[in-house]
């Protein structure tokens, strides 16, 4: 079989760390794998032409949501031998599922391998805004001792509103992880825990448009789908509190790129903060890149060497049941036997 791999260029790192799976040069760990059972591995940074060219022919294909490919339905209607698009991490979203669904294209992703790298992050990124760490740094850097600026804008955590709009496994993790803060905790999910769930997380559940007015944090972790692209436009992101700060972790296109800044400029939201884009790699004059008070950092959040080994051993685990021709683990399934079946997506499509 031939299996095209799109990954981001290693450089030097990627010959000095052999653990960094993630790049070109380390194809996931699995190219002797791959080529002592006499298949035809392809390993590529190229995400148009050249990918596009050996897509054509591929029975498989894998890429890393830090590194998009975006097969697109024109994409996937010239690639007639493909079988199985896998993603290195959580998040399938570069995926035209509903064309993968109806040419019968199998889709999966390494469900919870990366989800506590993610809160972790999510959690940095909101002390970070919070405690106003970007401009302390900056002040350092340059030489400055401006208590007044940096202090000016510095709050604590504690007793802050908190909501979390996607409570599955990492909205979960990063509510157990922020409820030591002693913050209150909400969060919204069109599919609501049981109550005794509620507990062990320490949130409540309340109706989205009740939420975002009352919170001083919002985190986004839902996937990108139909149902959540660009779902914070000018009105919801207005809808917030002011003077809120967000953090979004989940995709870039959950928010509106240019209502985004608007709010931003406006004072209406004191900052910002994530590391996922749209499209990706950002381009250098990406609007998000220059917008005031924002603490992004690029799409790493899920791609700590931990999450690296843990993504790597579940795509080898798919491409084992693959080839030998047995059901891949049911949770990594989001597209399945010409159907969106992940419940977290399949409402979105459902609903389209
Ligand atoms: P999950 O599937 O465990 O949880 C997603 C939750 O979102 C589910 O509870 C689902 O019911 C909810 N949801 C879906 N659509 C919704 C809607 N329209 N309204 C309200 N709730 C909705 O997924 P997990 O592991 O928590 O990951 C979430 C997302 O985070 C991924 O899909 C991916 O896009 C992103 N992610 C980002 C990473 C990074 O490196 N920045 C790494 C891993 C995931």
């Amino acid at each position: 079989m031939k299996i095209v791999m799109v990954l981001y260029p290693g450089g030097e790192a990627g010959k000095r760390v052999p653990e960094l799976l993630g790049c070109v040069e380390n194809a996931l760990g699995l190219r002797q794998f791959l080529e002592s059972k006499g298949h035809k591995l392809v390993v590529t940074t190229d995400t148009s032409k050249e990918m596009e060219k050996q897509l054509e022919d591929a029975d498989v294909f894998i890429c890393q949501p830090f590194w998009p490919a975006y097969i697109t339905r024109e994409r996937i209607s010239k690639a007639p031998k493909l079988k199985l698009l896998l993603t290195a991490g959580v998040g399938s979203d570069h995926y035209d599922l509903a064309a993968a669904a109806e040419r019968n294209i199998t889709v999966a992703e390494i469900t919870g391998s990366n989800v506590v790298s993610v809160a972790e992050h999510v959690v940095m990124q909101v002390l970070t805004l919070v405690r106003n760490y970007m401009p302390a740094y900056q002040e350092v850097v340059a030489g400055g001792w401006d208590i007044a600026k940096v202090a000016s804008r510095s709050h604590d955590l504690e007793d802050k509103t908190v909501g979390i709009f996607g409570m599955g496994r990492i909205g979960q993790r990063v509510a157990t992880r922020l409820k030591p803060f002693d913050v209150k905790l909400f969060y919204y999910d069109n599919r609501r825990l049981t109550t005794a769930e509620e507990q062990v997380v320490g949130a409540r559940y309340m109706p989205l448009e009740t939420m975002l007015p009352i919170c001083d944090v919002v985190s986004i972790n839902t996937p990108l789908t139909p149902a959540t692209d660009r779902y914070f436009n000018k009105q919801r992101l207005m809808s917030m509190k002011k003077g809120a700060w967000m953090v979004n972790t989940a995709r870039g296109r959950i928010v509106d790129t240019d209502a985004l800044v608007e709010v931003l400029k406006s004072g209406h939201l004191a900052g910002y903060a994530g590391d996922v884009w749209y499209p990706q790699p950002a381009p250098a004059d990406h609007p998000w890149r220059t917008m005031p008070n924002h603490a992004m950092t690029p799409h790493v959040s899920g791609t700590s060497l931990e999450a690296q080994k843990r993504y790597a051993d579940g795509v080898r685990d798919c491409l084992t049941k693959f080839f030998e021709g047995k059901p891949l683990e049911r949770e990594y399934i989001i597209v399945d036997g010409g159907k969106v079946v992940s419940p977290s997506y399949s409402y979105a499509f459902e609903k389209k």
